[in-house]
């Protein structure tokens, strides 16, 4: 098999490089199956394409996928639990629950065949990230209800490697069984890999001398800056990976070492769509806005048209023949808007990876001073002991980085090392102290 760019990709499936036409062919004929397995299976579906006039019928072309209704994680919360199965209980084997940031999780389930296509295309990812048979991985994503651990570990063993199924928390743990087992891969959230960067440091070892080779880092919104950092603090190729539990878990899309331009969707599997999210209309392609995700394959939980939040936009294939999608900065939920301005907090670290003297860990705190919102941002200097004075005038440049690059009026709080709470899988970045409305 040869890749767009000439190189042979002889541990590639097929479909991978599979011309643009039987790529569409294999979505149509999945997505019919998919729409008609919702429809004919899940009351939300049947009720909702009939109040929307669309139904089994409606789709000549994947274009038509734009007149059905969206599917949200308020759906999910309606229909909890199990509301939104396709499949009777007996048929399902697994459950993994993503943490909702108001009352209930959020439920999801997968048959048998399920988790078998969730193998397959996390093995399809760890390869993509450049793993090969035989290397060794260690897990550090949560085991348990989220989706990250047992994701990662299925692919991983799917792959043929030897897997070590650290789960988060013990970093002093981590890095003792990093350097007696001696990975090849680690895969975490990037805010949990600059933790096990410090720990080797308090520990007196270098990190950038461990066996690692390949990082495959997401779960949460990182930067370019953030890539560059880990890279060069662990030594490592640093790959980005992304997924959701609604649609399935890590390995919805992950990027290829050979280009490392964004993750390369799977799309015989989901078929991606960008929104405008004020209108719902669907955008052209390389538009920035929210994608929609439809699962093709799922049995237990097949989502039709599921608004993820996440702002993206749909890139032309590289490496592979699927499309790629660039690199989540923000959710549309996540957005602060600090006096009338919109702001990432992935903006915000991009200006603090960028300052010399601060450590790439930060908190936002957000308050209220009369009627308005004001942010803080708790960042930590590098340098042990350094004086009150010197850290007010790095704390005064970022302010001043802040308010030039992203127009924002910010106050800056420099702490000293290690005062941070540290990333224990997801990084909490925000502190919202606002009083309830
Ligand atoms: O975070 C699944 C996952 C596990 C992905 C391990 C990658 C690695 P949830 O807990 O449901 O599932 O959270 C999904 O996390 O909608 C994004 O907002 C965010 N997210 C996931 N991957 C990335 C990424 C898992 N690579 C939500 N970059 C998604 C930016 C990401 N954000």
């Amino acid at each position: 098999m040869v890749t767009s760019r000439g190189e042979s990709c002889g541990e590639c499936e097929a479909i991978e490089h599979a011309s643009v036409d039987e790529l569409r062919h294999v979505q149509l004929q999945r997505l019919r199956w998919s729409i008609r397995h919702a429809y004919e299976n899940v009351e939300h579906y049947r009720r909702n394409f009939d109040t929307h006039g669309v139904g089994p019928g409606t789709l000549g072309s994947l274009e038509d996928l734009a007149k059905f209704p969206f599917l949200t994680k308020q759906d999910f919360r309606t229909r909890y639990p199990f509301g939104l199965f396709a499949v009777p209980r007996a048929k399902v084997v697994r459950i993994h629950a993503s943490s909702g940031t108001t009352g209930k999780p959020t439920i999801v389930g997968y048959s048998a065949k399920d988790i078998d296509t969730w193998a397959t295309l996390m093995a399809r990812c760890i390869r993509a990230a450049g793993a090969r048979t035989g290397d060794v991985v260690h897990i550090a994503y949560g085991y348990g209800l989220f989706t990250g651990g047992l994701g990662a570990h299925y692919g991983a063993e799917r792959l043929g490697c030897m897997v070590v199924p650290v789960s988060t928390g013990r970093r002093d743990r981590q890095v003792q069984l990093i350097e007696d087992l001696r990975p090849d891969i680690l895969m975490a959230t990037p805010s949990y890999a600059l933790t096990l960067a410090e720990a080797f440091v308090r520990r007196g070892l270098d990190p950038r001398e461990s066996s690692l080779r390949i990082g495959i880092f997401g779960a949460e919104p990182w930067s370019e800056a953030m890539r560059r950092e880990i890279e060069s603090r662990l030594g490592i190729d640093a790959i980005d990976i992304y997924g959701l539990s609604e649609v399935m878990g890590p390995g919805v899309a992950c990027e290829c070492t050979e280009s490392r331009d964004g993750p390369v969707i799977w799309e015989d599997h989901f078929y991606p769509e960008v929104i405008d999210p004020d209108t719902g209309k669907v955008l052209p392609e390389g538009e920035e806005g929210e994608l929609v995700l439809t699962s093709l394959t799922n049995e237990a939980l097949p989502v039709i048209r599921y608004r993820t939040r996440d702002l993206t936009r749909l890139l032309p294939p590289t490496a592979r023949s699927m499309r790629r999608m660039a690199r989540v900065q923000a959710r549309s939920d996540d957005m602060l808007i600090i006096r009338g301005v919109n702001v990432f907090p992935s903006q915000i670290e991009e200006q603090i990876l960028r300052t010399p003297q601060l450590a790439p860990h930060y908190q936002l705190e957000l308050t209220r001073e009369g009627f308005l919102d004001a942010l803080t941002v708790h960042v930590e200097s590098l340098a042990p002991d350094e004086d009150i004075a010197t850290r007010r005038s790095t704390g005064h440049a970022l302010a001043q980085h802040l308010k030039m690059h992203i127009g924002i009026q910010v106050a800056v709080v420099v702490h000293l090392p290690g005062v941070i709470e540290r990333s224990k899988g997801k990084a909490r970045r925000l502190i919202d102290r606002r009083p309830a409305h």
